[in-house]
């Protein structure tokens, strides 16, 4: 097993990508933390995971909340001893709201997005020094790397300050034994928080950038994170790997 009896944290883990990376991590062989504000979504994703026989528990997190990581992590340790990865996964979307000039999408955007990601790098990295090893896998997305319509540059600049924190993590930490990459998923299934970009018309426009001209799985997604997260990416960091049939190679 690629993974065996490393312990893994999932922010976002009750939805989406963060649910399959959950499961495909518990399925190779990781004590998976499903920490996620959705208290009823994440619990049936820790139920179907232990229901295949893997290890999971849940906790609630709001990644924008400071004190609450410390006790996620304070609570982790206790439990399992270790943080081996932790997937900065939690995200919302660039179209949560319509007005995409509105300066409070902006600033939640950025609270959510970002300051979530490096909250959650801050919190685990002093136990991962202490430990001289750990893989950090940092969600952003092809808005980290291009530009949109439809989608609200807040998200963009979200998204972009994960793309170079993640490389200056990288950089910083190497010499403690750990990595820091970002992935960056493409036009994927839309977010539970997407608005505009749900519309099927306005998808259907956003495809016709992409080579592959369909949109990803999340389990295409959860693979390349479970590589990055591995002991086989061992001589990778700061690296930024694109999930998005070819979107950002045009
Ligand atoms: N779906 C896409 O098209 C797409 C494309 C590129 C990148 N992404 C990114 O991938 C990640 C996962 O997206 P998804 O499509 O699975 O979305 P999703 O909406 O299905 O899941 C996101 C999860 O994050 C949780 N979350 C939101 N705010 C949170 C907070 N403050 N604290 C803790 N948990 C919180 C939600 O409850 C939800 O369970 C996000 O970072 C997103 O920006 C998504």
């Amino acid at each position: 097993m690629r993974l065996q009896n490393k312990v893994s944290i999932v922010t976002g883990g009750a939805s989406g990508m963060g649910a399959a990376e959950s499961a495909l991590f518990a399925s190779e062989g990781s004590n998976v933390v499903v920490a996620d504000m959705k208290i009823e979504d994440g619990m049936e994703v820790v139920d179907e995971i232990k229901s295949t026989g893997g290890n999971a528990i849940f906790m609630e997190l709001d990644v924008t909340d400071e004190e609450r990581w410390e006790v996620v992590v304070a609570d982790v340790l206790k439990q399992f001893g270790t943080i081996d990865i932790l997937v900065n996964n939690a995200g919302i979307s660039g179209s949560y709201q319509p007005d995409i000039m509105s300066l409070e999408a902006y600033d939640r955007l950025m609270n959510v997005n970002s300051r979530g990601v490096f909250l959650g790098m801050r919190s685990v990295l002093p136990t991962m020094c202490e430990s001289g090893s750990g893989s950090i896998v940092n969600i952003s997305s092809i808005s980290g790397i291009v530009g949109q319509s439809y989608v609200h540059m807040g998200y963009n600049a979200s998204k972009g300050a994960v793309r170079i924190m993640t490389k200056s993590a990288a950089v910083q930490y190497a010499e403690k034994g750990i990595r820091v990459n970002s992935v960056h998923p493409g036009i994927m299934p839309p977010m539970v928080s997407s608005v505009g970009t749900a519309d099927p018309e306005t998808r259907k426009i956003m495809l016709e950038d992409v080579p592959m001209n369909r949109v990803g799985l999340v389990g295409e997604v959860a693979n390349a994170v479970l590589f990055l997260a591995s002991d086989e990416a061992s001589y990778i960091t700061g690296a930024e790997l694109p999930v998005d049939g070819g979107l950002t190679a045009r």
